[in-house]
């Protein structure tokens, strides 16, 4: 199977946020037994952002109204007016 660069065992997906309001915040969270955040990338309305799930972080916290895409699916972040 192919691996991404960063692929240390993990599988590095990608997943990308589309906010709609400015300050849409994406949080890293770490990965491992603690659960810490370790980044807080701030989006304005219209931004995007094209992560991937590395080493360092294995989970992500959407706050505020976004639009998450991955492999799964397409999902509505925040509250829908
Ligand atoms: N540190 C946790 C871990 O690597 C982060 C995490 C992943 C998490 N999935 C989660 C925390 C689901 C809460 C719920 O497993």
């Amino acid at each position: 199977m192919m691996t991404t660069t960063k692929d240390n065992g993990q599988n590095c997906e990608y997943f990308v946020v589309k906010a709609h309001d400015n300050g849409v915040q994406v949080i890293g969270l770490t990965r491992g037994q603690d659960t810490r955040f370790h980044h807080a990338e701030k989006l304005d309305r219209g931004e995007v952002l094209i992560a991937q799930f590395t080493e360092h972080t294995s989970a992500v916290k959407i706050r505020g109204r976004a639009t998450v895409m991955t492999k799964y699916g397409v999902i509505e972040a925040g509250d829908q007016e």
